[in-house]
Order: structure tokens, then sequence, then C-alpha cells
């Protein structure tokens, strides 16, 4: 059974991304995948302070929420990031996550390369150009280039009040369909 690792970056637990990421949760699970959606702002996750110990030691020392985060990321089949954007960008919670991948050079990145990334993101502004989610995609694509890891497709909407994604039923479908793909079905 495929793994699909869900990382939603939004303080609102029920904001827009949440909402389109857990639409693409369903569409994995009805793949057949099993699925876990992590919501980082509850996580105590301190940034890479870059030590370089996870050489040395082959995981990185900081004990903090990050810990089981690593297997669930070895283990993944496929990632979901799903983000607001944030000051042009995605937000700082999913970046600090991200940052501490750092820690799987210790496996010359082989426990988190190949697996296939789905991204969503929301914006207040009209579209992703104006909103600085170009930025966000641009990031993404460069750290899967650098993970040899395909991009299998990226959902993005142009949202304000939280959950408003819930009266978007072709939003809604874009997401189910990407977790479907992520999830391991066509
Ligand atoms: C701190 C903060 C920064 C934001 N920065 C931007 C931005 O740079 N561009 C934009 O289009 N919207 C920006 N927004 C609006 C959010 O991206 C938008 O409300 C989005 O739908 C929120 O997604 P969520 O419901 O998943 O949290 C910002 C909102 C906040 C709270």
């Amino acid at each position: 059974m495929r793994n699909v690792l869900i990382l939603k970056g939004s303080p609102r637990e029920r904001g827009n991304s949440a909402v389109l990421a857990e639409k693409a949760a369903e569409g994995a699970r009805a793949a057949g995948a099993q699925v876990e959606s992590i919501y980082l702002h509850g996580l105590d996750i301190r940034a890479c302070d870059a030590c370089d110990l996870c050489l040395e030691q082959g995981e990185c020392v900081i004990e903090d929420d990050m810990r089981p985060l690593y297997p669930k990321l070895a283990e993944a089949d496929g990632i979901l990031l799903a983000s607001p954007v944030y000051w042009f960008t995605f937000s700082a919670q999913l970046k600090v996550c991200i940052d501490r991948w750092y820690a799987f050079q210790a496996s010359k990145w082989k426990e988190i390369s190949g697996k296939p990334f789905g991204i969503i993101l929301t914006y207040g502004d009209t579209d992703l150009t104006s909103s600085g989610g170009i930025n966000a995609v641009r990031t993404l694509e460069s750290l899967c280039l650098f993970l040899d890891s395909p991009i299998e497709g990226i959902v993005h909407a142009s949202l304000d009040k939280a959950g408003e994604a819930e009266t978007h039923p072709e939003l809604l479908e874009q997401a189910y369909r990407l977790g479907q793909k992520l999830g391991g079905g066509n």
C-alpha cells in the first residue's frame, strides 16, 4: 500500500489550503493509499541550526516534533505540500519543516529522493503572479529538481475567508484528483 504524507502549512486548521489538502487526502484514500495529514502549526519544529551533526550522527540531533516526522517522510511514497501564500511565498511553518530536511544529507538524500510531490497553494490576491505564489512554485520546483522528484500537480487558487474553498467544486475536484494521482491512481 502506498503512503501519502500531507504537510499543511497554514495556521488556519480549516482554512482554504487545509480544505483542499483534506480533499486530496480523500482522493488518495480512494486510490487505495494510506494517508497521514500533519498540521505543522501545531508542532514544535525549531529552525535548522546548521550544526551539521546529522552528517556525523546519521540523523538530526534536535529533539523536537521533527523527530517522528523524519521516518514518515522517509517512508512516504508521495508528499503533498499545502500552504497559504504568506509574503509572496509559502508559509514559515512549511519552510522551517523543509529546512530540517537538510538532515537527509546523512543518507545522501536517498531517503527523501524520487518521491512524487503535489502542491496546493492558496492566496488572497487575484493570481499566482501577483500573489507571489509563483515564488513558492519556483522554490518547490527547484527542490523537486534537486531531489529527482516529479511534481504530480499543482492546485492553486485565489481565496480569502477560511473554508471558502468548500464552495468551489471545481477546485475540490482538482485537489481530489491530485490526491488520487499521489495515491497511485490515474
Ligand atoms: C501573514 C499573511 C501574509 C499573507 N501574504 C499574502 C501574500 O503575500 N500574497 C497573497 O496573495 N495573499 C497573502 N495572504 C492571504 C492568504 O494567502 C489567503 O488568505 C489564503 O487564502 C489563506 O490560506 P489558508 O486559508 O489556507 O490559511 C497573507 C495572509 C497572511 C495572514
